[in-house]
């Protein structure tokens, strides 16, 4: 597939080297221009891109920067664009600083989605970078970790729910955009390297109602991770 990836950080890199292994075409963008993605490209196999042609890949494109970047991106990045576009963002007020409609109940994607003016599949929100680099297992294999899927578009969620069985993870349809909460940090769904049992019980645990409770626990105890990333050379 021709995938772009906005977003070299942590996440961004992982996908650009897996997807690259596996075949995929991929193009792979930041806020500081391809010149500073010399060194990735190199080594992962991906194509250092600006966000413009990132975000022109024919299939996927997947967003991967923090939440508070979103509005940042050019306006009108996917018009005309047909590709799957999956956001892995998670709102953290210690990173992000407060964003209103979030904090008054939208989930996180729902607001990308609106940000971007485009439909997104949220996906890989919900594993820490390294289980991603190194937690891929063939399929069959007795407690493959298994990732949550939300969207509102089946045919679109199928094609992220393909890439994740080859990425090395059994993928689940956790519903729409609108239930996207159910993954969002502090929920027994968030990073806990679950099997497919252990996340479609963890998704159905947790009450609406806990969303800003959640939020915060989580917050909180990220907050010393952001702060030690912060003024970190690049
Ligand atoms: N890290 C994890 O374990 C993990 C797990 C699941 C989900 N997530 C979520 O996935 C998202 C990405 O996380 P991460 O940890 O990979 O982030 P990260 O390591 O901080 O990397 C962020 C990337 O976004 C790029 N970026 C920032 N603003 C941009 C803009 N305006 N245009 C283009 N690119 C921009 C940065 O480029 P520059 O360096 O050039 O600014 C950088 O490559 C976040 O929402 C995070 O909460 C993270």
């Amino acid at each position: 597939m021709d995938i772009g990836i906005i977003g070299a950080g942590q996440i961004g890199s992982i996908l650009a080297r897996r997807l690259a292994a596996l075949g995929h075409q991929v193009r792979i963008a930041n806020s500081r221009g391809p010149e500073s993605l010399v060194a990735l490209a190199a080594e992962t196999g991906a194509t250092a891109s600006t966000v413009e042609q990132a975000a022109s890949a024919r299939d996927v494109v997947i967003v991967t920067i923090p939440q508070k970047a979103v509005p940042e991106l050019p306006r009108g990045l996917f018009a005309g664009s047909t590709a799957v576009v999956v956001d892995t963002g998670n709102y953290y007020p210690a990173r992000d600083g407060r964003i209103n409609a979030i904090d008054k109940g939208l989930p996180d994607s729902e607001w990308v989605a609106q940000v971007l003016g485009r439909p997104v599949v949220k996906a890989f929100s919900n594993i820490v970078a390294a289980s991603l680099d190194s937690r891929g297992k063939p399929r069959g294999t007795t407690g493959r970790v298994c990732l949550s899927v939300a969207g509102d578009d089946p045919a679109a969620k199928r094609v992220v729910l393909r890439l994740l069985d080859e990425l090395g993870f059994d993928g689940l349809d956790a519903g729409s955009l609108a239930e996207s909460w159910r993954q969002q940090p502090g929920t027994p769904a968030y990073c806990m390297d679950l099997d497919r049992t252990a996340l479609q019980a963890a998704l159905s645990k947790p009450d609406a109602a806990g969303i800003a409770r959640r939020r915060q626990a989580a917050d909180e105890q990220a907050r010393s991770f952001f702060e030690a990333r912060e003024g970190r050379p690049r």
